[in-house]
């Protein structure tokens, strides 16, 4: 089965082709990412309007890269949130319009669910019961699969995300956004042996017996340290790699002990790691190590760095395996969608904190 996906939540434009959720055929990716540089983050009308000049482009190079004619695609898959509404409207409207002119299935998708889809990419045969940690730049959620069919919510974050926390922390160095690979780039600098550490920052929620997070109190520690060390005038390259580095711990530390909490306590045959901030090389590192500890046998899935970001082939590879295709009339953008309130009927809804 030929999918087409589309994927417009945010800043990036990206179609795909992909064969039964697993093979990729074509993909392309534009991102106004220079744009958001200059402003420090993403701005709604600016990112809506370099969707509507890129998407023509991007989805006419993914088919002429894959060889395929519109009329050999099965389906059309498109992210219809959650996201920036104006920047989803041009996926949506543009997957409305092709369905329609091309006699297509249309498959709406939820980009959070779309993340884990990355880890199926490449012939992966993922075993049931899965759980899932989502850490993106607006989310942070666990998830337990018992198959595609059921999926149940197990904690998400109170308020921030990981990954917003990267890039707020990453402003406060005077990094580009999104400033998640550059802290990790700055984190590496740190020699561990180094006995001057006097950074420390809080792990929210860490030791507490729930699988829910919380990242706001760790953001404002973060600005109260920065503040405090530029007062002392200690904020210099030594002392902001070490800031780097201990942000980047704090973070890793409480996604590490989350997921260990939820791997313990429901004891899947796969744990799958998704989401931009899934690509940082220290979280992967520290999950691996805490999984080896464990005394039951658990696949680790981490997809590659390219696909934990935002893509479309994501999306074609999720709604391979959730085939609800609606009347385009129907489909709607809905910007506040999450894993919590799953509105497509092939997620179960169920939050429990233990
Ligand atoms: O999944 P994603 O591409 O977009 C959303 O759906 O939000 O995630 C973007 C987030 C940003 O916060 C970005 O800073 C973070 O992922 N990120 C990273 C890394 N690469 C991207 N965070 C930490 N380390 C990385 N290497
Ligand atoms: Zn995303």
């Amino acid at each position: 089965m030929q999918i087409l996906g589309i994927e417009t939540s945010c800043d990036e434009t990206a179609a795909a082709v992909v064969v039964d959720g697993k093979q990729v055929l074509s993909h392309a990716l534009a991102s106004s990412v220079a744009i958001q540089e200059k402003y420090g983050g993403v701005v709604p009308e600016q990112a809506a309007r370099e969707q509507l000049k890129a998407i023509i482009p991007v989805i006419h190079e993914t088919l002429t890269q894959s060889s395929l004619q519109p009329s050999q695609l099965d389906a059309i898959a498109v992210t219809v949130g959650p996201g920036l509404i104006g920047s989803l409207l041009v996926g949506v409207e543009t997957a409305k319009t092709l369905s329609w002119v091309w006699g297509k299935p249309l498959i709406p998708v939820n980009h959070l669910l779309a993340h884990f889809y990355a880890a199926w990419i490449g012939d992966r045969a993922l075993q049931f019961p899965l759980v899932g940690l989502l850490v993106s730049g607006g989310h942070t959620d666990l998830i337990l699969m018992q198959s595609h069919k059921h999926i149940q919510h197990l904690g998400g974050t109170r308020d921030d995300a990981a990954g917003e926390t990267f890039d707020k922390t990453a402003r406060l160095i005077g990094l580009p956004y999104p400033g998640g690979a550059a802290v990790a780039a700055l984190a590496e600098k740190y020699n561990t042996k180094n006995e001057k550490r006097n950074i420390t920052l809080p792990r929210p929620l860490m030791a507490e017996n729930t699988l829910e997070f919380s990242f706001s109190g760790l953001k404002t520690a973060a600005l109260r340290e920065t503040q405090r060390l530029k007062e002392q005038g200690l904020w210099h390259d030594e002392a902001i790699v070490q800031f780097a580095y201990e942000i980047q711990e704090a973070i890793t530390d409480v996604l590490v002990q989350k997921t260990l909490k939820a791997v313990v306590t429901y004891r899947p045959k796969s744990l799958v790691l998704a989401g931009g901030v899934a690509a940082n090389a220290r979280l992967r590192e520290k999950v691996l190590s805490a999984i080896d500890t464990l005394e039951f046998p658990i696949a680790v899935h981490m997809p590659p760095p390219e696909l934990c970001t935002d893509n479309a082939v994501m999306v074609a590879a999720c709604a391979y395996y959730h085939q609800n295709p609606v009347p385009f009339q129907q489909v709607q953008a809905n910007p506040s969608l999450s894993l919590r309130d799953f509105s497509l009927p092939t997620i179960t809804h169920k939050s429990t904190s233990n």
